[in-house]
Order: C-alpha cells, then structure tokens, then sequence
C-alpha cells in the first residue's frame, strides 16, 4: 500500500473534503425543518426566501467540496495506475527466464491491465463513495438524533437490513463475475490467437472449427452475463421494497406523531430528507464491498507478478567483463528444464578466437547450451567459465554486453526497421548503424524500400522474410561489438544471401570474436576450425570437419550419404 501512502496530501484531502460536504448535505436537511417549522408553520413567510437562498448558498458550497472529493478519488486513481502500470513492466522485464517460460503472456496481459484498472475504479470512483456514504450514515445518526431519538429507531431498525442485504447480493453475484472474467480472457486470447495465425488457420481451411470454438466461448460469456442479470433483476426491486418500507414506517410514526404532538412537520420533514440522502448511496453498497474486494485481489495478484519468487539469476555487482579476451569453458554441465534432462555432462575448451561449429539432430540441445552463456539459464551442475572465471561472477549486464546472440527465432518489434537494428547497441551513430546493415547485406533491401532506414517493420510494418529477419539480428550483433558471438542457426532459411552475409560478417567484423556456430548446414561448417557433435545432451564427437566425416559416426549418420542441405 505504499502506492496510496505516496498522495497521503491527496487522500487526507478526500476524506477532510467527503466530510464537509456530508455533513453541509445533511444540514440542509435541519434548515429544512426549520423553514417548514418557522416559515410556513410558525407564519414567517418573509423568512421564506431567506431559508431558500441559505439552502441554496450551502448546498453550492457542499457541491464544491463534493467536487474535490471527486477529482481527488480520480487523481489519486490515475496516480497509483500509472505508477503500478510502470513498476509492473519494468518487473516483468527483469524477471528470468525461467519465470517467462512459467506464465502466460495472456496472463500477464491480463494483469497489466484488468487488475491495473481494477484498482484504479477503486479508488477513483469507490474510496470516495466509501467515505461519502460511512460519514453520510454516522452524521445521519447524528442528526436524526438531534432531530428525535425515535428515528434514531427507525433507522437502526431498517438501514442495517438493507445494509446486510446489498452486501449478501453482491457477495452472491461475485463468484459469477469471476466467471465472466475468466470467460472474457478466454474469449481475447483465442481472438488474438486467431488474429495473429489467420495463415495457418486460412491455409488448413480451418475456419469452422476455430469459429466453432470461439461461438462455445461467447456463448458462456453470454450464459453466465444473463446469470448475473437474472440476479440482478431480483435484487433491484427487492431493495426498493425495503426502502419503501423503511419510509412508509417513518412516516406512519412521524404522522401518529405529529397528531399526538411532540413530532413537528418541520423535523418530520428533516427525517424524511435524511432518509432519502442516505438510501440511494446505501443501495450501492453491496458492489462497493464487491468492487473493493476485486481490487484487493486485482493488487494481490499484482504483487504475485512484481514480487514472485524469482531466483533472478543476475549479479549486479560482480567482476567487469569488458577486457575479456573470450575463452569459453564448459565444466561438466548439467541442464534440466521442466524435470527434462536436456544437457548430460558437457565439457568443451573454446580457445580465445575459436570459431567452433556445434551440430546434432533436432532437440539435442545446441541451443540450450548456447544460453548458458549469457547466462539465460544456470546449469544445475557444474560450470561455465569465461577467462577461467565462472560466469556468475561476472556482472551480468557487462557479461552480455561482450556477447553477440543470434537467436534462432527472430523478433522484430514495431519500429522502424532502423531502430530494429539499432538495438543491438546503446546509442549507435548513425552511419555504425547503416554499415551494420551493409555488412549483414541489407543495405540493398532496405534502399529498395520506399522510405528506406524509416520503413516500419514489425507488428503494423512490412513483414520480412526470414532471411532478412535473420540479418536485421546479425546487423544488431555487428553493432554490438561482441567478444564472444552466438549464432543459432543463422541460415536456417536457406537463402544464399544471408549466408554470404554472415561469411562477410565474419571476415570483417567478427575477427577476433568466440564464435560458438550451431546449424545445420555443412557449407557453414567450412567456417569452423573445429565442430563438436551433440546427441541427447552430450557430445558424442568432437574434431575437424574432415576427420568428423571420413568416421563413421553421429557426424557422418547427419551430413554424410544424403549431404542434407535442409535443418
Ligand atoms: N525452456 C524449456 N523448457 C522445457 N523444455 C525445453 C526448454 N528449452 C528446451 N527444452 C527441451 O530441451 C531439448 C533441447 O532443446 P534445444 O532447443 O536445446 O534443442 P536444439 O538442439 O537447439 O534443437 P534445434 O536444432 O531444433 O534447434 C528439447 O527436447 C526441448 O524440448
Ligand atoms: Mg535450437
């Protein structure tokens, strides 16, 4: 709650402002009374006008505070969104790994925003309802009271039953919303889902079936909204049945009153006021309850994310890697994903400017064995050393600054294609940026585009091919001047172009770089001085490309008889 405790001006506002203008409501309805006791009854029509223009005057002045306490609430709520919104994404950005394999982008989606804005309503429309309608019912007492102690009675005899009965309602609908909620995550994520892989589901002529889906889910949607509408139809006339009870009560009493003497017009009038100044708000207090109990758990939920248990593996302190000369050393390592034994004990000497191929068939385990490097993952046993020094002790911002990482798949993020590249360092100049792409020749692609370097790719962009993909990541790589460089099967798609790219990129630009190369392809194997063979998370050979193919191993079995040129 340190979000709230930050506007503590504000808040003391609220409440100092909710009260005023509680308590200058309820006294028009004392002045009331009077002007009917003294004016019309007592026969000072003269102070009529009086009595109308003090009414008026307070109820302004109690609209104006009202105000406040409006805006405030608002104020307030915009506030801690932002500042929730804001510390929620730059969690989510640190978290490890392991943590975003964990969860759901849905669900994290979900939770930057319905739960966000589930606080937000709170506190910009129920904390001042809150605080309007509890002094609207203490001063209410107060001023009955004042008025006569036997509507005092009346009161404490109804509003506490309409009280427990808003609460019971809303309780009873609650568990319905959470339904509806979930049901409307569903519901997105399917949406999102088929609006992003409209080819695939185009292509397979899956149309129906996905529609077929998607009308199962609006239609629960739709039964459980009905539901909760059903319930509602109930409550609403309920309600109005007890508040009329409760006026209809007072006014008997007040009119027997009167006629027995000891009840004037005037404070019969003043209760009646009263009554209607507190019932409609009453009536909202069940889902006032509800909307702070969805708060609640909105921010509970919230701190789940920002506070998860996330052996965040990063060092923030730790040795400086920025004069390392680039030897790597795998120590016996052991990695499990999931229960999943994926890496059996690999050990492997990279010399300083080692270009060494890794290869094996599909799943086993060349890309998890890259990322133990930059540290994406820690292995469960033994060690990584950079230099001879373990990677953990080694800052993990500097660590990655010195590693280039071509990733198998490629993200491009809407942008222009410029800032695409661009990424890979902080701050280029431009012409560094302009060479980067020329290296990773996409220099022609991207001068044949209409508005060149400005080009918007991405989301809402143009799209490119995957080679191209593949080169904006090789240009991001240049331009991070790595020590060490990772390429995760750079040419997967074949193209001869982005292939010449990454021969070029290595002559020019890489020279003096680790290169730990995994792919598929022998003709990029002829760039390696060396390649290491994985099979079910072990190395199972290790030497030259020439000696790997005349033995009659895993080498042979994969690049051998059929030269397979696909991945
Ligand atoms: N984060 C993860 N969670 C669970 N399992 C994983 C994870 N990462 C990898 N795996 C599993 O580990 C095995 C090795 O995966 P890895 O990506 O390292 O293979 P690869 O050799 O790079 O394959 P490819 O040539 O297809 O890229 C696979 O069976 C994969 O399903
Ligand atoms: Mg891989």
């Amino acid at each position: 709650m340190n979000y709230l405790a930050r506007y503590w001006y504000v808040l003391v506002g609220i409440i100092v402002g909710a009260y005023i203008s509680t308590k200058l409501r309820l006294y028009v309805a004392v002045l009331l009374g009077d002007a009917v006791n003294t004016a019309v009854g007592g026969g000072k029509e003269s102070l009529l006008l009086n009595f109308a223009l003090m009414i008026i005057g307070v109820t302004a002045v109690s609209a104006v505070f009202q105000f406040v306490v409006s805006y405030g609430g608002q104020w307030i709520a915009q506030r801690v969104a932002y500042d929730l919104r804001r510390d929620l994404f730059s969690s989510v950005e640190s978290k490890s790994f392991r943590f975003h394999e964990s969860v759901s982008s849905g669900d994290l989606t979900s939770r930057s925003t319905m739960d966000v804005e589930a606080v937000r309503r709170v506190l910009g429309i129920g904390l001042p309802q809150l605080l309007t309608t509890s002094f609207l019912l203490v001063l209410a007492v107060y001023t009955l009271y004042t008025i006569n102690m036997k509507f005092v009675l009346i009161f404490l005899a109804t509003v506490p039953v309409l009280l427990t009965l808003t609460v019971i309602l809303a309780v009873k609908q609650e568990p319905l919303w959470d339904k509806i909620r979930l049901k409307y995550g569903a519901m997105t994520s399917w949406l999102q889902q088929n609006i992003l892989g409209y080819r695939v589901v185009r292509a397979y002529n899956a149309e129906e079936r996905q529609t077929q889906v998607f009308r199962s889910l609006t239609q629960d949607y739709l039964e459980n909204y009905v539901e909760v509408s059903r319930i509602r139809s109930i409550i609403s006339p309920l309600l109005s049945l007890v508040v009329s009870l409760a006026t209809a009560s007072l006014l008997v009493y007040g009119g027997f009153g009167y006629t027995a003497g000891g009840i004037t017009i005037g404070s019969l009038e003043s209760a009646i006021y009263v009554y209607t100044l507190i019932l409609s708000p009453i009536r909202f207090y069940g889902q006032l309850v509800v909307l702070f109990e969805n708060a609640m758990a909105g921010m509970r939920r919230l701190i789940e994310v920002m506070y998860a248990q996330d052996e965040s593996n990063e060092n923030t302190q730790g040795i400086d890697a920025d004069n390392i000369k680039g030897e790597v050393v795998f120590e016996d390592v052991w990695l499990s994903q999931r229960g999943k034994q994926i890496l059996r004990g690999v050990s492997l000497r990279v010399a300083p400017e080692e270009v060494v191929g890794i290869v094996g068939e599909s799943g086993s385990g060349k890309s998890s064995l890259v990322q133990l490097v930059p540290r994406f993952y820690d292995p469960d046993r033994g060690r990584v050393l950079i230099d001879g020094v373990d990677v953990k002790s080694y800052n993990t911002k500097s660590l990655r600054r010195r590693i280039g990482y071509v990733s198998q798949d490629i993200v491009l993020f809407s942008g222009t294609i410029y800032d695409n590249i661009a990424l890979g360092a902080f701050d280029p100049k431009p012409e560094e940026v302009r060479e980067a792409a020329r290296i990773a020749r996409l220099d022609e692609f991207i001068e044949s585009l209409p508005e060149g370097y400005s080009t918007m790719v991405g989301e809402r962009g143009i799209t490119l091919s995957g080679g191209q993909r593949q080169r904006v990541a090789i240009a991001r790589a240049i331009l991070s001047k790595p020590k060490i460089l990772i390429l995760d099967d750079p040419t997967s798609n074949l193209d001869a172009e982005t292939e010449m790219a990454i021969k070029d990129a290595l002559r020019l630009r890489f020279k003096g770089c680790t290169v730990l190369l995994v792919t598929h392809r022998l003709s990029m194997l002829n760039l390696t001085s060396r390649v290491v063979v994985l099979k079910e998370g072990k190395i199972v050979e290790d030497g030259d490309v020439r000696t790997l193919m005349q033995s009659n191993g895993e080498f042979s079995r994969l690049f051998g008889a059929k030269q397979r040129v696909a991945g």
